[in-house]
């Protein structure tokens, strides 16, 4: 809150200083925050934008990263090799939702054994969202070096509120 109040301050400042000069929008940040869940050999994830961050200190400045270039998820970076250990691939047809779950290798992006983890989804970080779909719910467990991701049609299917609970209780599958 502070800081966000802090920054706007300063875009103000910053707008009232160039008002003479043609007004052009200020970008704060102009990394992706778009994920896609297509395939096990297509697909993003949110993650903290630099190495070693805390995944819930994170939510409102995590940026996508993919494992190869997405279109439909512009901007993104490429996920840091051999984060991903493995990755469980999951097209629920009648429901018409899609969900990655897997393990991580925390050591390949400096996450701490101590980072509980948390989620992120649609408000946390302002701007995400999986491409193609209306809703999605992810988590990334450091601690315990897994992550789970599902995007949905229908919202009631990607649940938001047990955030404290992780990926095996909300969302279940395959975690080997
Ligand atoms: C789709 O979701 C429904 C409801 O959770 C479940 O009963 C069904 O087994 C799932 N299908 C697949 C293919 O996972
Ligand atoms: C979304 O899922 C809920 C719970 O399964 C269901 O009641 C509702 O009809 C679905 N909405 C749509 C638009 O499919
Ligand atoms: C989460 O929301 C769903 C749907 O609104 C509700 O059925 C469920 O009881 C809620 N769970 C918790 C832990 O608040």
């Amino acid at each position: 809150m502070v800081k966000a109040t802090f920054a706007l301050l300063v875009a103000s400042m910053a707008m009232l200083l160039s008002s003479t000069v043609e007004s052009a929008p200020i970008e704060l940040s102009s990394t992706g925050k778009t994920i896609a869940l297509i395939s096990a050999s297509e697909y993003c994830l949110l993650l903290p934008p630099n190495k070693g961050g805390n995944i819930a200190d994170s939510e409102d400045s995590a940026i996508s990263f993919c494992n190869k270039a997405i279109s439909t998820a512009p901007n993104a970076k490429t996920l840091p090799s051999g984060f991903i250990k493995s990755a469980h691939f999951v097209h629920n047809t009648s429901k018409d939702y899609v969900q990655i779950t897997g393990k991580i290798d925390r050591s390949k992006y400096d996450l701490s054994a101590g980072d509980g983890g948390g989620q992120y989804d649609l408000n946390a970080p302002h701007g995400s969202a999986c491409a193609g779909y209306s809703s999605f719910v992810q988590f990334v467990e450091p601690d315990v070096q897994i992550y789970c991701l599902r995007c949905c049609k229908n919202k009631s299917d990607c649940p938001t509120n047990r955030s404290t609970d992780g990926c095996e209780a909300v969302l279940g599958g395959d975690y080997s």
